[in-house]
């Protein structure tokens, strides 16, 4: 049985990663975001309105409780779903954590053009956008780093730099023995 979780930033390409390397091992996946917003019928951005950050935190928790019984997956989990409550200690111990690592920089150009649906960031400015991401990487990091697997990406640009990371990935799993 294999249950894999994506962790790492907003906008580093847990998702598209995710979709690829299930393809390639065989295995189902879940983008955990997508699976709350089919479940409770309500965008992120919705939720995080009408529930606040901590009421989000809190179906996120429950979210992750559920799709971590599910088997031969590759789960996608949201930026901060590690460094909330004991859900990094859950994954850990329910399957092989991967942290996909992107440089500050590289996250803030993604971020940029793609932060509309990310309540945490949706109204920062091309200016702030950047010292916010390296602080708040920073304290996320430590949560981050406690990863089976730290995988370092480039910006996902072409598909030949999509493949290349995740048979990179792929060849990291093959190589935990756990
Ligand atoms: C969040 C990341 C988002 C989503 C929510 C909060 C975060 O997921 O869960 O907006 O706290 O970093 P992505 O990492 O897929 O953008």
């Amino acid at each position: 049985m294999k249950r894999i979780y994506l962790i790492g930033y907003m906008g580093v390409g847990k998702s598209t990663i995710g979709k690829r390397l299930s393809k390639l091992l065989n295995l189902s996946f879940i983008d955990l975001d997508l699976f709350i917003e089919s479940k409770y019928h309500k965008s992120i951005s919705e939720i995080f309105e009408e529930k606040g950050e901590g009421g989000f935190r809190e179906i996120e928790k429950k979210s992750l409780q559920e799709v971590s019984e599910i088997e031969d997956v590759i789960i996608a989990t949201g930026g901060g779903t590690p460094c909330f409550f004991d859900n990094m200690e859950l994954m850990n111990e329910t399957g092989k954590t991967v942290y996909v690592k992107a440089e500050p920089s590289d996250l803030a150009a993604q971020l940029q053009i793609s932060k509309r649906k990310r309540p945490l960031i949706a109204n920062k400015t091309a200016d702030s956008i950047f010292p916010f991401i390296t602080n708040h990487l920073n304290e996320r990091e430590p949560f981050y780093n406690r990863a089976d697997i730290i995988f370092n990406v480039n910006k996902l640009d072409s598909i030949t730099e999509l493949n290349n990371t995740v048979n990179g990935i792929a060849q990291e799993l093959n190589k935990l023995t756990k």
